[in-house]
């Protein structure tokens, strides 16, 4: 063998190394190994566990898929940090949401705890009810205590979330049977001890999670349909006793534009606030599609907060269908920055969360089959162009 040829073969070495064969795992939550694949094929996402390396063109969804072989992922070229840049527009915070399970990942951890990335932190799921008073009377704290003690020792705001919602609720409450006089006694109860037990730790808790259903009428779960919309009163009332200084929210979906959902917010916080229910924010939770930011966007955030309340996005989030090309990361990007500037210029818009900051843990895959890619960071914990977009979105 000539030096030449030996000299050539070296350099390819790397190379092949790193690009993963046909049909190989090239992804998924937890995959360590390489993530771009061989001439030919493209690592395509087939659930949040597993991406494999397919012919090119023959993957679900269409167009060009990022990483190619010879081709790289675009990324975010922007060295500002997030919750630095969410000051300097004259928020209170840029945050994320987190979950104990992500916590053992080191390298996630070290991200998260940066404060000039996130001044703020939500638990995703460790201060709901099933975490929390799993069976009656019994309640257990380790791992929202855990979540509380990080961003602690981080100097980070939490936001508590939730109290009362229809979903993750252990079936002792939804099959008891229970009145109206035990059930609104198990709400205070539930609230009261929740919200007691953060109390002088948490800068805001969702007390009231998604009241409603799209069309605006409120949600037939077990709480209305025992108690009505008293429901509602008894768990701020809870909170407000259990934690005074905490700012209580009400937090749903599909309410980032204005339409009827948001209208039906803008009256529930109306009569609150005219039979002197203690409500201090509405949380717009923003999980959104690539393309379909609601342009009445701004508008709907002045109009909640002409109410007199703060509003906060809670959730954010703009999945793709999968696989993620240059030009839906390039319009995700633009839709994170759209939102970002709509909070940007609402005075009473105090602060943006994302529903966790990488691909790695996003909720997203396992709930809207055959999407992905929601978040800034990708699943290697790579900066994408969306985190520009946020940036961008804070400066305009
Ligand atoms: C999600 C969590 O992220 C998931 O881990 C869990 O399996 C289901 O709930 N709206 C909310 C959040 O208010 O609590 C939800 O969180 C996402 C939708």
């Amino acid at each position: 063998m000539s030096f030449k040829t030996l000299v050539a073969i070296l350099c390819l070495v790397p190379v092949a190394l790193a690009q993963q064969p046909a049909w190989a795992q090239c992804g998924g939550q937890g995959w360590t190994g390489g993530t771009t694949c061989v001439a030919g094929y493209s690592c395509v996402a087939q659930n949040s566990y597993y991406s494999q390396c397919l012919p090119t063109g023959t993957g679900t969804g269409s167009g060009t898929v990022t990483s190619t072989s010879g081709g790289s992922s675009p990324s975010a070229t922007s060295t500002t940090p997030l919750n630095t840049a969410a000051k300097a527009a004259g928020k209170k915070y840029f945050g994320s949401a987190t979950d104990n399970p992500e916590l053992s990942d080191s390298a996630y951890v070290k991200i998260l705890s940066d404060s000039t990335m996130f001044g703020q932190i939500t638990p995703g799921n460790s201060m709901k009810w099933d975490a929390t008073e799993p069976s009656r009377g019994t309640f257990t704290f380790t791992q929202g205590d855990q979540i509380a003690n990080l961003t602690k020792a981080n100097g980070q705001l939490l936001r508590g979330h939730n109290c009362v919602w229809h979903n993750q609720l252990p079936s002792w409450v939804t099959s008891g049977n229970f009145n109206a006089a035990t059930l609104s006694s198990i709400i205070t109860t539930h609230c009261g001890t929740v919200v007691g037990h953060y109390k002088g730790q948490i800068y805001s808790w969702d007390v009231v999670n998604e009241p409603f259903n799209d069309d605006g009428t409120f949600r037939q779960d077990v709480f209305y349909n025992t108690l009505g919309q008293d429901y509602i009163s008894i768990a701020l009332n809870a909170a407000r006793a259990a934690d005074p200084n905490a700012k209580l929210y009400i937090n749903d979906y599909n309410i980032e534009g204005t339409g009827a959902k948001s209208t039906a917010m803008v009256n529930l916080v109306k009569s609150l606030k005219a039979a002197n229910v203690p409500i201090d924010g509405i949380g717009v939770q923003a999980h959104l599609i690539v393309g379909q930011v609601p342009s009445t966007l701004e508008a709907n955030l002045r109009q909640f907060t002409a109410l007199g309340v703060e509003v906060a996005i809670t959730e954010l989030d703009i999945r793709m269908t999968l696989p993620a090309t240059d030009a839906l990361l390039a319009q995700q990007k633009k839709d994170y920055q759209t939102v970002i500037a709509a909070c940007r210029a609402v005075s009473g818009c105090i602060g943006v969360t994302i529903w966790d900051y990488t691909d790695k843990y996003s909720w997203v895959p396992s709930t809207f089959s055959g999407q992905g890619a929601a978040l800034p960071w990708d699943a290697n914990l790579n900066k994408k162009p969306a985190y520009d977009g946020i940036v961008a979105g804070f400066a305009s």
